[in-house]
């Protein structure tokens, strides 16, 4: 299904929610917050549900990944559900030979090396290599009563992991790719680029009603580097996206210098990190484009009066802009006390303040 064909279905019953409002810079109530990494090891009923082995596992059983999925939303209230899964599924699913180890993160026993490599990366098709996902996604949309965020990882940061074969600090393979063989660089992106389309497709199909693209580690390029080898795929996901009548969010890491290239790869929102406030984040962007961000999240790690002064921060520096939606600057550490994230939530649904659209 082409975007413009997946409008007529995508649902509008959250058109009206805070969230989407917010994405599109409309007059809306009540600032939306949710976080980046709600599920997951900081909630002890997601310890209790995850079960042992690989997290693979877990994202393949619907029950179990909807229910995780849920868990932040009635714990905290927040504004949208993220639908838990993870960046490598569509790439573990077309047979890449992708685990994530807890701890670790994405591992790939043989890395991506050589032109060989591309057909290690079929096309996807949604339905019959990630039909997991796609009944996750309906059942959740069924129970939901706000909106469910769908993802995909951008090509960048998901080909970090397949030539590097795990996390990295320094990139350096991959970036001696997109140095030393052009062609072979782009045709890497360009795969990657189709499985992050086919899988955002399949998410909104279902009922996902905004995307976030992740390109997490994009903050490791040189704003020439970003331009030249990244910044065309990532604009042609959210270009594909374009007509789904989803709003799309753009987020990576230590993106400072790129912030701009970011909100010229097309979406509706880009998503900041903590390292620049957000109202240096709108001089670069421009008041225009909705925004997303950004306290730190070890500052969460240090109690709750510092975590309510820095999202009183936060706030203060969005000054009640209607194109913003509250959130880490990255995703939820893993040591974070739910009690403080759930003091931030209500920190910045009382405090949070939207200016009227006409002002
Ligand atoms: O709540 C949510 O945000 C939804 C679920 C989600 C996961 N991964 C589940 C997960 C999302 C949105 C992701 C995206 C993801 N995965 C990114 C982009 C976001 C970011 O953090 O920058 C990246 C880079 C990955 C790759 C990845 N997967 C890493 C680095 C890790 C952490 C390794 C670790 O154990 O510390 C994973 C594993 C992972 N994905 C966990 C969760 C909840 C860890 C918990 C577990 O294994 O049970």
């Amino acid at each position: 299904m082409t975007s413009d064909e997946l409008r007529s279905v995508t649902s509008d019953r959250f058109q009206d929610s805070d969230l989407i409002l917010a994405c599109r810079g409309r007059q809306h109530p009540r600032v939306p917050v949710w976080f980046m990494r709600q599920a997951g090891r900081s909630l002890p009923e997601y310890r209790s549900v995850r079960g042992s082995g690989s997290i693979l596992d877990a994202i393949a059983d619907p029950d179990r990944a909807a229910e995780i999925t849920l868990q932040p939303v009635r714990r905290y209230g927040v504004d949208a559900a993220i639908l838990f899964s993870d960046i490598v599924v569509p790439a573990h699913a077309v047979g890449f030979g992708v685990d994530v180890v807890p701890g670790t993160g994405p591992v790939v026993e043989q890395p991506f090396s050589g032109r060989s490599d591309l057909s290690r990366l079929r096309p996807l098709d949604p339905e019959s290599d990630t039909p997991y996902v796609i009944e996750t996604v309906k059942r959740l949309v069924e129970t939901l009563d706000v909106p469910l965020i769908g993802f995909a990882g951008a090509p960048f940061t998901v080909a970090s992991y397949l030539v590097e074969g795990g996390p990295s600090r320094h990139q350096a393979r991959t970036k001696a790719l997109m140095l030393t063989d052009e062609a072979l660089w782009h045709d890497l992106m360009q795969r990657l680029a189709d499985l992050a389309i086919a899988s955002l497709l399949s998410q909104v199909a279902a009922g996902a009603s905004a995307v976030q693209l992740f390109d997490s580690w994009a903050g490791a390029l040189s704003p020439e580097a970003y331009r030249r080898a990244v910044a065309p795929h990532s604009a042609r996901v959210l270009e594909a996206l374009g007509g789904a009548g989803v709003p799309r969010i753009h987020f990576g890491v230590g993106t400072g210098e790129i912030l701009r290239q970011m909100a010229d790869c097309g979406p509706e929102v880009v998503g900041v990190d903590f390292r620049v406030p957000i109202d240096a984040a709108r001089r670069r962007v421009g008041a225009h484009q909705a925004l997303q961000g950004n306290l730190d999240p070890a500052v969460v790690l240090a109690g709750e009066a510092a975590a309510c002064d820095a999202t009183r921060d936060v706030l203060a520096r969005n000054d009640g802009h209607p194109g913003f939606i509250f959130n880490l600057g990255h995703g939820v550490l893993p040591d974070t006390d739910p009690e403080v994230l759930a003091r931030v939530v209500q920190v910045v649904h009382d405090e949070g303040r939207v200016r009227r659209v006409s002002d």
